[in-house]
């Protein structure tokens, strides 16, 4: 299994970045309730946990870092979970030495980066993966998220309403929906991101062995 955590940090320059409020405890929870289930883990991560015990913890920073580790742990019949916050641009021409302060206003170019999940939903093979998505959404959070199933090609969404204060991004707490194409799978009200993750794996479990048995 590979689980993805973390928002990534895009480089201005040395010192300064691009990031977001994402704490990783989402998707480290889900490595660590994972790899206590007995699963073979690698948690690819911007906050890698004090505690891996012996789990593969690959620690990365930006979005492009993330893609090359995660198509390089994808092996065939991989559960794949992006609990990442993945940036979705970056800086166009990060400086190699500090920027100066001035007194002028400046912009800064953004170049857009790879999607991991919709280049991996094109991929020739695609159906070797149970691939699941999180969707961070602020309003029509269910439509949004069943859009996001299409649209990157997944197995399952996991949505979080980021605009509810006390859960998600940052939050030690977590409330969640989980979507398919054809609609709710499950949802899990307010509760612990680790209570989460448990109720989370159990849906993935069930959902990967019935695709299985179908193939
Ligand atoms: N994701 C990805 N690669 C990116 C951006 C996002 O694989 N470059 C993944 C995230 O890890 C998450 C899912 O796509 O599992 C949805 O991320 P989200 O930020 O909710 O959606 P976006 O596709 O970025 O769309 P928008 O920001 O417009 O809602």
């Amino acid at each position: 299994m590979v689980v993805t955590a973390g928002g990534t940090r895009e480089p201005i320059d040395p010192v300064r970045y691009i990031g977001n409020r994402s704490s990783g405890k989402m998707g480290n929870a889900l490595a660590a309730a994972a790899h206590e289930a007995g699963a073979n883990v690698t948690l690819i991560t911007t906050v890698p946990p004090q505690a891996a015990n012996d789990m593969t913890v690959v620690a990365v920073e930006t979005a492009a870092d993330m893609r090359a580790a995660v198509n390089n742990a994808l092996t065939p019949a991989a559960i794949l979970i992006m609990a990442a916050a993945v940036a979705d641009y970056t800086p166009a021409s990060p400086q190699a030495k500090k920027i100066k302060k001035s007194e002028h206003t400046w912009a800064l170019e953004l170049t857009p980066t790879v999607d991991i999940l919709a280049e991996l939903g094109k991929d020739g093979r695609r159906n070797e993966w149970f691939v699941v998505g999180f969707a961070a959404e602020t309003d029509d959070a269910v439509a949004n998220g069943r859009a996001k199933v299409g649209a990157k090609n997944l197995d399952l969404c996991v949505i979080n309403d980021v605009s509810k204060p006390g859960i998600g991004m940052g939050a030690d707490d977590n409330e969640v929906i989980v979507v398919d194409q054809a609609g709710t799978v499950a949802e899990f009200g307010k509760a612990s991101k680790t209570e989460i993750a448990t109720h989370l794996l159990a849906v993935i479990a069930e959902r990967y062995r019935s695709t299985r048995a179908r193939a």
